[in-house]
């Protein structure tokens, strides 16, 4: 990679939730090896020790890489948890927002799991930005927000309703972000804090086998960094079996359900799946 994101230089710090396995640790051992100052937030335990000493080895400076344990749902941690990595690494100039619960599956899921996997991955967000945007703006220059979404949020395929539900929700409220810190700047807004959302495809992390056809964390974080370079705002990534143009057609597909008026999901209806398929 030659261009990097303006946000992304020796020196910088990153802070990164859920980074101590997958995409955000992936995330975190690359800035790290830039030379960036790199906070790991995670929820407590063996996981997040690993991360950090494994993404330590990556940086250039001791001291460089810390982990701060914190549930993101909890605002009370969140606040804690800005007040010690601003104290110790500075004001972030990248917060990437990428932890995510599982949990829940179906609708009939116990309430107590739906509302938590919208306390993790919907406000756990929310939490994340109100904690540390204030500093970022008022410490001025490129600075960015990454908020982790997910194709499940955008063209909804059946089978684990709570999680669409959740990234369906953080795709409203990033592209709600991005439009509210864009005006704000206004037309100076150059050099700004912007936000971006990050829609990985079928990536293999946590502790699952690489399986043929998906990606490692570290192309998703390759492909992160190119297109924030280029400024761009929905940075959706293909994998091994669904290229970018595949992505196209669902994502116009579902809109199209409204416009055309057709039942929800008619990508999976059986009167409509054939016209989509061909
Ligand atoms: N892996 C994929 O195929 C894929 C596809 C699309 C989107 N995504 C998105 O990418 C992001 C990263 O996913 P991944 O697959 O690398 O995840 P992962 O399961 O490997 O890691 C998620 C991390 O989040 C942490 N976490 C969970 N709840 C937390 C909480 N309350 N507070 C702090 N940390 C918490 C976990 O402990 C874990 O370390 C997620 O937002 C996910 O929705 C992943």
């Amino acid at each position: 990679m030659n261009v990097l994101p303006a946000c992304i230089a020796p020196g910088h710090t990153a802070v990164i939730t859920g980074a101590a396995l997958g995409i955000g640790r992936a995330a975190a051992e690359r800035l790290a090896g830039l030379g960036m100052n790199v906070c790991l937030v995670d929820l407590p335990g063996v996981d997040l020790d690993a991360a950090l000493e494994q993404v330590g080895k990556a940086a250039r400076r001791d001291g460089a890489v810390i982990a701060v344990p914190a549930d993101v749902a909890d605002a009370a941690q969140v606040s804690a948890l800005a007040n010690e990595a601003i104290d110790r690494l500075g004001t972030p100039h990248l917060l990437m927002n990428n932890a995510v619960t599982r949990i829940g599956r179906g609708f009939d899921a116990d309430l107590a799991e739906w509302r938590r996997a919208m306390d993790v991955n919907l406000f756990g967000v929310v939490l994340g930005v109100r904690a540390f945007l204030p500093a970022m703006q008022a410490a001025g220059g490129s600075r960015a927000i990454v908020n982790t979404g997910s194709k499940q949020g955008i063209t909804n395929p059946p089978g684990h309703p709570i999680y669409n539900m959740t990234k369906a929700a953080l795709k409203t409220y990033t592209e709600l972000l991005e439009h509210e810190l864009r005006s704000q700047a206004g037309t100076a807004g150059s050099s700004r804090v912007s936000a971006h959302l990050l829609v990985p495809g079928w990536t293999t992390t946590g502790r699952n086998p690489h399986k043929a056809g998906a990606w490692l964390p570290d192309q998703v974080v390759e492909v992160l960094l190119t297109r924030m370079a280029a400024g761009d705002f929905y940075i959706v990534c293909p994998d091994g079996e669904v290229t970018a143009a595949m992505d196209a057609a669902r994502i116009l597909w579902a809109a199209g359900d409204i416009v055309e008026n057709r039942p929800p999901l008619s990508r999976w209806h059986p009167d409509h799946r054939d016209r989509f398929d061909s």
